[in-house]
């Protein structure tokens, strides 16, 4: 027993350590860790809320990024009917052709469409941000580590910068910000309560309006999920009832021998 005593706490001295230095770096601020419905092994998808979320990106985001690996009749997966996402298609214009005379014209969307981003191209996109790039995202958050957790820092976590802080032209102060320097291209998307009126009645704070954007921009990154998560369960409990089965089998056939 004596003897484990120096390296258990040679060991905790080191934690220390690696826990000031974590602290200490120049790296962005560790994601503030939230609860999400679909953490864990039960995660479930909370539809409520990513229909919500569309709804912050469609008014909110959408103005700057795009979601390119979502067409309209996704949404029905997140619980829209098929009429409420015809309707919401037909608002939008793309591109289509070419036609009879050979050339390109526009329609109104259907529902196989891609839900048209802001931009023609990332040229164009670059231009409207002062230089930045507001990446596609339908991925970030797989793209980001933590990247539920991330984003919800990154969104609620603007503020004034330190006094002695250098805060670059057309910057943002956001501690967050994963390729780190403390600051982005990035104006503080949500910022004021009841920027996006919610349908179900939700108290639209910042915060309700981040967490929601959280859940519909998961999902959009991860449409599997809660499938896979519901199978590996079956396949666990299917394990477990074979180990049982087995181990009383295994005991049955010896006992002769014994
Ligand atoms: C006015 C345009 C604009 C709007 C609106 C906007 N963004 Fe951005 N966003 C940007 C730009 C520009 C960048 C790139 C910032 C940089 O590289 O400095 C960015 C970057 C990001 C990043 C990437 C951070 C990283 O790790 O690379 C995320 C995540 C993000 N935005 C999420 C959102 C969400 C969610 C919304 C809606 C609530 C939103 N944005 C609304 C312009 C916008």
């Amino acid at each position: 027993m004596k003897k484990l005593i120096i390296p258990f706490f040679s060991f905790i001295f080191l934690l220390q350590i690696n826990y000031i230095q974590l602290n200490a770096s120049d790296g962005p601020k560790h994601p503030m860790q939230m609860k999400w419905s679909f953490d864990g092994m039960t995660g479930k998808f909370d539809k409520q809320s990513i229909q919500r979320g569309f709804k912050v990106y469609k008014e909110v985001c959408s103005a700057c990024h795009s979601i390119k690996r979502v067409a309209f009749r996704n949404l029905m997966e997140i619980g829209f009917s098929e009429d409420e996402v015809k309707a919401l298609a037909s608002e939008y214009e793309v591109k289509d052709g070419p036609d009879e005379e050979g050339e390109m014209f526009e329609r109104p969307a259907r529902l196989a469409d891609i839900i048209p981003g802001p931009y023609l191209n990332e040229k164009a996109a670059r231009a409207a941000n002062n230089g930045a790039y507001p990446l596609d995202l339908s991925l970030i958050i797989k793209a980001r580590h933590d990247g539920a957790n991330y984003v919800y820092s990154l969104l609620t976590g603007y503020s004034n910068p330190p006094s002695d802080f250098e805060l670059g032209e057309n910057m943002y102060y956001n501690p967050y910000f994963a390729a780190g320097g403390d600051q982005l291209a990035m104006t503080p998307p949500l910022h004021t309560e009841g920027q996006v009126a919610f349908d179900d009645g939700t108290k639209a704070t910042v915060d309700q309006m981040s967490n929601d954007v959280v859940n519909f921009l998961q999902w959009v990154a991860e449409p599997e999920m809660q499938e896979s998560k519901a199978l590996g369960i079956k396949v666990l409990i299917f394990l477990v009832f074979f180990t049982i089965l087995f181990y009383i089998a295994k005991k049955r056939i010896w006992k002769r021998i014994e």
